[in-house]
């Protein structure tokens, strides 16, 4: 096992700067997933780990060791593709079988006739036989060792690529959108197995994936990736709680953040629909920022508050309910968690104000970066108005 040291890496194709000099450290042994949106670069960077895309600057270390002029073969990472490249003419069973052949048996071992009269060669292959069944068990699998990739669906084919990566022992696991393909029950389980394989083996993962759930459950840090660039890199719940910037706020979270327009006074105290706040910056913006709050900062309040309109849509889920409300002077629409016992409260078109508490509100200035340095005016009342 290693870590992975990201230093500078910058990548373009064409025209097109992919990687405007990414960096990233991942310790031995841990978990960090890559989220960004389609085509972001993802993809590419992972390429560039494995020494599948060069790239052009900056340099990749696999435990410490620069692995520039290292082959893929021999930088001993697993991975997993987005396709999900099966040799064709192998069963599934030899499929996942080959990273353990390569390395437990030599040339001649291999050998399809010659091989089998080696000495040693049975006592290993039977236990090759045995890893590989025991993986697709755990991938339910089992019953499609001896097919080609040909005959299996979508799913079936990223389980044995899923296997195939999983029963070696390599210095990194590189992931790109392994359960992608996977129906919701599978998916959940995979899921499981893969953290509990992460626990088991103590090894480093990097793990690409657009299932924000995958990415908060599974990780030990997310790195949001945007623009060529990691925007952040964090334990999972500082990058939903505590985003450095607009982008991250925005990606992270279903549903989405409300992101509303809000004025910095010239004294510093922040200013919601005309109406002044008890929260001021510290330092520095002053003029257009905007007002970031998650659908479960805000609460429903009889009276009056900036923040008045009517629910448009509603969706239950039954152990929650979202909340749409159309706010009058915001043409913007705003989104409330609601537990359905409140949903006498919010039937369509009902008239609704609402109320958040400003200690969980995130401030950001006009160029989208976060403002941390704030004073709360009155430091008993943190609701607003
Ligand atoms: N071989 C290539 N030649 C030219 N452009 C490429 C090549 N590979 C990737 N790109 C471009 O680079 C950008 C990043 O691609 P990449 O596959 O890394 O994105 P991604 O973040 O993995 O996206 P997705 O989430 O859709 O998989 C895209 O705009 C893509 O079109
Ligand atoms: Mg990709």
């Amino acid at each position: 096992m290693a870590g992975l040291s990201i230093e500078n890496v910058t990548k373009r194709f064409g025209e097109t700067e992919v990687l405007k000099g990414v960096s990233l450290d991942i310790a031995d042994g841990e978990f960090v997933s890559l989220v960004g949106p389609s085509g972001c670069g993802k993809s590419t960077l992972l390429r560039i780990i494995a020494g599948l895309e060069t790239q052009g600057a900056g340099s990749v270390r696999i435990g410490g060791t620069p692995v520039e002029d290292q082959r893929a073969a021999d930088r001993n990472l697993s991975m997993v593709f987005q396709s999900y490249a099966l040799y064709p003419h192998l069963t599934v069973g030899e499929n996942i079988a080959v990273p353990l052949r390569m390395r437990r048996l030599n040339g001649v071992q291999r050998l399809p006739l010659v091989g089998g009269l080696m000495p040693g060669t049975r006592a290993v292959a039977r236990e090759i036989g045995q890893h590989v069944a025991d993986a697709a068990t755990m991938l339910e699998i089992g019953h499609l060792l001896d097919r080609k990739p040909g005959q299996l669906s979508g799913g079936q084919r990223q389980r044995v690529a899923l296997g195939r990566a999983l029963v070696r022992d390599p210095a990194a696991f590189l992931l790109d959108e392994p359960l992608s393909n996977l129906d919701a029950k599978l998916r959940v389980q995979t899921r499981a197995e893969i953290a509990q394989l992460h626990r088991r083996l103590a090894a480093t993962f990097v793990y690409v994936t657009h299932d924000q759930v995958e990415a908060m459950t599974m990780s030990d840090r997310i790195a949001v990736m945007m623009g060529g660039r990691i925007l952040q890199c964090a334990p999972p719940d500082v990058v939903y709680e505590d985003p450095d910037r607009i982008e991250v706020a925005e990606f992270i979270g279903s549903p989405k953040i409300n992101i509303l327009p809000l004025e910095i006074l010239p004294d510093g105290r922040l200013s919601l629909q005309d109406r002044a706040l008890d929260l001021a910056v510290v330092e520095g913006a002053r003029g257009v920022a905007s007002l970031g709050l998650r659908p479960e900062a805000l609460r429903l309040k009889s009276g009056d508050s900036p923040l008045r309109g009517r629910v448009v849509h509603s969706e239950n889920l039954g152990s929650e309910m979202f909340v749409q409300i159309d706010v009058a002077d915001l043409q913007e629409r705003i989104t409330l968690r609601a537990t359905p016992e409140q949903r006498g409260a919010l039937a369509l078109g009902t008239p609704v104000a609402l109320d958040f508490d400003l200690h969980k509100a995130l401030i950001f200035d006009a160029d989208g970066a976060r403002i941390r340095r704030l004073r709360h005016l009155n430091a008993a009342a943190s609701e607003v108005a």
